[in-house]
């Protein structure tokens, strides 16, 4: 099966050098440049000789082993980490088809450990202690700071301690809603140490998505920050986490604590409402506690975290990961795509609210002993050269983000990028969504300067880390193409009825057996994890993305193939926004499509009917927005409200949303066959409405 990579071995040996896309690679081969495929961007020579995988030969017969002998090849990584109790023998054990019953991974099981112990106090007894471990830059420049591993130990383990007092116990839920300050992964890290389960929520989401997710967990505490700068605006966090309070309240979920830091360059205390009982300034408390905190050992199959995120219905699902395989994963998969080493000093954009924060600001980069940079401002403040400059600043090596903020700082001046050195970036990294070749080109030629490779990581929420991505030192890079299967993954593409298809191909992307960082369930609704993940195509985990393979074996992403919209690399399913619109009293109907959109690959379109009788208006079509904002967040409100006097629909009632994809897309000339429609008229009537 690995024919299709040694025809890329064999162009990996071509005399290269550094390289600009080279074209002239393909020309060598006597291929057409017809297409994107045959574009290869091979990396230096010197890159790939210290690269800890530094040829396809190498990396061929690491992932043979990974796959012929996936206990052998996992538990290997597994024994550099601290374990109070080894693994059972059986390394794993794995139920993936719901034919043979209920699906079940389990990795380490047995073991005990600590991924807080293995991320700190590990890196500490090696000599560490001293090494910053966080960097933090503030939404002002020259508003900064820094944390040894020492002292960010000490931290984490005076909340926990204060967590402890309060009564948070293993197992109990805690949910953190903070921006990108120190605070954040200290609350994680402190979490983890006592065996509590956070669940981080995203600062950005509305009080009544935070309210959701809070009766849904539970938590013994909600860890806040009274307000935050975001660019010039300063949001009062405090007020959302009161409003969500309230709310869970009426849903029968009282939580007893609010934890809430002072953010001074933000807001004073004094300008914050309280509630004397409930509400505890984070300064007041915790640093009275002690600096040192024993180590709750758990299960590697203990939960270490859930993270709700979007899928084809109005919930919101609760993504449940575990502690020894997220632990083995998480730091794997950084370890390898990003060609890690003790000197780097890494910055990925990501907030922690996402799952790219916990894999990849806090729990992979912190359990390899690395140098992170995070950041609480806005790209484009105080300019659009703010990202270099922090490059510069904390002479960044390895620098991980998402397409969107390429395609919104590739819209202005190559100055704000040129005025910067930039001379410690040797590894680029994009997440989030497919990447279009020209930011990718952008990306490589102007930020990376032609020296770079791009880490373009494909991932999920559900999977805990990266599946397809490319290792930078060991094989030519196609831009757009997530390129070759991690360690230890076996991704097939399958066709319509579940039938694996071989070679060039597209169809959806299924995985074929379990892996460490899988999640292991949805909070509170195993059924629901199995009819969504393992139903659709039995004997396979489904990705909800399509995929092609290249005549060479490169992975392409697609995109989703189901109702999930993904905006600015923020997966948002339409069943959710829908569901926001219908709660306005004016809205009768709503249906969402993603379309493409230039900055953020997909904007959201909304198709509206309104109650019988309202006319249609600025001010009501503002209003429709501010419930989506009101309902999910701000970054999910809908680009376009598209007036629908009705929407298509099948005979049977069920909205084709094919069509009206193509009417938000403007391919009118394309929308097929629509006489099966009940009211075939109201496809001209939408038509009309295009601009109004
Ligand atoms: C969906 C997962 C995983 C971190 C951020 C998003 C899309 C993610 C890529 C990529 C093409 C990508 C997929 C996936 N996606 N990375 N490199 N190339 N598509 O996590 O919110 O769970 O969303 O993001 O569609 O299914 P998420």
């Amino acid at each position: 099966s690995f024919d299709r990579l040694r025809h890329v071995e064999s162009m990996a040996q071509l005399p290269s050098g550094a390289g600009r896309i080279s074209h002239l690679n393909a020309v060598i081969l006597g291929e057409s440049l017809a297409s994107e495929e045959n574009d290869l961007v091979f990396p230096s020579h010197d890159f790939s000789r210290q690269a800890l995988v530094s040829s396809p030969e190498q990396y061929r017969k690491m992932y043979e082993s990974s796959i012929e002998d996936p206990a052998g090849f996992w538990s290997e990584i597994a024994s550099q980490f601290y374990w109070n109790n080894k693994w059972d023998p059986e390394v794993y054990s794995e139920n993936i088809d719901v034919r043979k019953g209920t699906v079940k991974f389990e990795w380490f099981k047995g073991g005990s450990t600590n991924i807080s112990y293995n991320a700190l106090d590990r890196n500490i007894e090696a000599g560490n202690g001293g090494k910053v471990a966080i960097y933090w830059e503030g939404n002002e420049p020259g508003d900064d700071g820094q944390l040894t591993y020492a002292e960010l130990l000490e931290k984490v383990c005076q909340l926990a301690n204060y967590l402890k007092h309060v009564g948070v116990r293993k197992g109990d839920a805690v949910v953190i809603y903070l921006p990108m300050l120190v605070e954040l992964p200290i609350a994680m890290l402190a979490c983890a140490r006592i065996g509590a389960v956070h669940s981080v929520v995203f600062a950005g989401f509305s009080a009544e998505a935070l309210a959701q997710r809070i009766i849904d967990c539970k938590p013994k505490v909600v860890i806040t920050c009274n307000a935050v700068r975001r660019g010039s605006k300063a949001i009062r966090l405090k007020e959302i986490v009161d409003s969500a309070l309230i709310e869970s309240v009426k849903n029968g979920v009282s939580v007893g604590l609010c934890l809430t830091f002072e953010n001074k360059s933000a807001m004073k205390r004094e300008d914050s409402k309280w509630q004397e009982g409930r509400d505890v300034w984070w300064q007041d408390v915790v640093p009275q506690f002690p600096i040192k905190c024993s180590v709750e050992w758990v299960d590697a199959e203990d939960p270490l975290f859930l993270l709700y995120t979007s899928g084809s219905t109005g919930k919101p699902k609760g993504v449940l990961h575990t502690t020894g395989g997220y632990m083995v994963y998480s730091a794997a998969t950084f370890k390898y795509a990003f060609d890690y080493k003790p000197s780097d000093i890494y910055w990925c954009t990501a907030d922690c609210g996402w799952i790219t924060g916990h894999s990849y600001v806090t729990y992979g980069p912190l359990l390899n002993g690395a140098t992170v940079v995070i950041f609480e401002g806005a790209p484009n403040y105080p300019d659009s050269g703010r990202c270099w400059d922090i490059v510069d600043k904390y002479k960044v090596t390895i620098f991980y983000t998402a397409p969107t903020l390429v395609r919104s700082l590739m819209r202005e001046s190559d100055e704000y990028v040129t005025r910067y050195h930039r001379k410690s970036l040797r590894v680029l990294g994009s997440v989030g969504e497919p990447i279009n070749p020209s930011a990718w080109r952008w990306f490589y030629n102007v930020v990376g300067d032609s020296r770079c490779p791009i880490s373009d990581t494909w991932w999920q929420t559900e999977t805990g880390g990266f599946m397809i991505t490319p290792l930078p030192g060991a094989w030519p890079q196609k831009p757009g193409s997530a390129t070759f299967p991690f360690f230890g993954i076996e991704p097939v593409i399958v066709d319509e009825k579940g039938n694996e298809i071989e070679g060039e191909c597209s169809g959806y992307l299924c995985i074929k057996k379990s892996w460490p960082g899988a999640f292991r369930t949805l909070y509170g609704d195993h059924e629901r994890y199995e009819t969504t993940y393992f139903k659709p195509f039995a004997g396979y985990y489904f990705s909800g993305d399509g995929c092609r393979r290249d005549k060479d074996g490169y992975f392409w992403l697609t995109g989703r193939v189901d109702d999930v919209i993904n905006v600015s690399g923020h997966r948002i399913g339409t069943a959710e926004v829908e569901s926001a619109l219908v709660s306005h009293p004016q809205c009768a109907e709503a249906a969402v499509v993603g379309v493409e959109h230039e900055i953020k690959g997909q904007g959201i379109y909304a198709f509206v009917t309104l109650v019988e009788g309202i006319p249609y208006s600025e001010e009501l079509r503002k209003s429709l927005v501010l419930a989506v904002r009101n309902q999910i967040g701000a970054f999910a409100a809908p680009d376009k409200i598209h007036w629908a006097p009705g929407l298509p629909k099948t005979r049977s009632g069920k909205i084709m949303r094919r069509i009206l994809r193509k009417i938000a897309s403007g391919q009118l000339d394309e929308l097929g066959d629509t006489s099966t429609l009940a009211d075939p008229s109201v496809v001209d009537q939408l038509i009309a409405l295009r601009d109004c």
